[in-house]
């Protein structure tokens, strides 16, 4: 049984973990299924002291998982109804949650629910490189997870919606670039503007982005006090790194290095 005090990972519903080595600072993510709780309890109860620095932290971890499970090679339309559902909440009642946690209950159980369903939705179709990305740097930086996903996330997002990518996805049911369409198909359905489907997910990117404003979270990794020399000289690593996540199989465009290397750079400066 798993009773979850924050609203973020789905560790309730997943058959994942993340160990940190404090020797070596790597964190690594291990998956099996003896690892999925039989039972979870999702009370809202449980997650009203969350302080604000958490609940945003945690908030963006599971629209992260969201994000990630609807474009995953292994995405089917259970995880993805999940994900698309838990993806609205987020959007319509983290703001409430991250303002008025100790008293909105209403806000807090969304959330709760919606980090769980999202938690549904990875432990199926798994995520993508914007957590390879986010593991890496978070151990190294001592960010914390839900941080380093938001600041990389939106960069991941322009990044698989390229329709002409330089290597397909590994998966042979994956037959053609499909995450621009989904992640159009998701800003509809938060009822964002855009008549084009590049303007749509242009529109989730900003929109992704001002929620990341709302919860105080820093635009990018300069912002969030990593300091620059270190972080150039060990990109590099920290790319490879990356690469060799386990979740970076799942991702709908098969990233090289280099390009994972570029990612980071550009959220390091919060370019898109
Ligand atoms: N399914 C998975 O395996 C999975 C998915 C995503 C993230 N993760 C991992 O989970 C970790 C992050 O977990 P997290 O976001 O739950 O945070 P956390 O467990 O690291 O907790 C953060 C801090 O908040 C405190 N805290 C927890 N609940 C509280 C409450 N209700 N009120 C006040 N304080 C509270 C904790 O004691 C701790 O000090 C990262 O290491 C991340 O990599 C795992
Ligand atoms: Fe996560």
């Amino acid at each position: 049984m798993a009773i979850p005090t924050t609203s973020g990972t789905g560790s309730e519903v997943t058959p994942f973990a993340v160990v940190t080595d404090d020797a070596t600072g790597q964190k690594y993510p291990i998956a099996d299924y003896a690892l999925t709780p039989t039972v979870a309890v999702v009370d809202a109860e449980l997650v009203m002291t969350m302080p604000r620095g958490l609940t945003a932290a945690s908030g963006v971890d599971a629209l992260t998982h969201a994000l990630e499970a609807i474009v995953s090679c292994m995405a089917s339309d259970y995880a993805t109804a999940e994900a698309y559902e838990a993806a609205r909440l987020i959007f319509a009642y983290l703001p409430r949650a991250y303002s008025k946690g100790t008293s909105d209950i209403e806000a807090r159980q969304a959330v709760h629910n919606a980090s769980t369903m999202a938690g549904m939705a990875f432990a199926n179709a798994f995520l993508g490189v914007c957590h390879s990305m986010a593991h890496k740097l978070g151990a190294r930086y001592h960010i914390p997870h839900g941080v380093a996903n938001a600041l990389l996330i939106r960069q991941v997002i322009a990044y698989n919606s390229e329709e002409a990518p330089t290597r397909q996805a590994a998966f042979p049911q994956y037959t053609h670039p499909m995450a621009r369409e989904r992640y159009a198909r998701l800003a509809r359905y938060l009822g964002l503007k855009g008549k084009t489907e590049d303007e749509q997910v242009a529109s989730l990117i900003a929109a992704v982005g001002e929620l990341e404003k709302t919860v105080n979270i820093p635009s990018s990794i300069k912002d969030a006090g990593v300091d620059e020399k270190t972080f150039l000289a060990g990109l590099d690593e920290l790319s490879v790194m990356a690469f060799d996540d386990q979740c970076t199989g799942a991702n709908p465009r098969y990233p090289m290095i280099a390009e994972i290397r570029e990612l980071y750079r550009k959220a390091y400066y919060g370019e898109i």
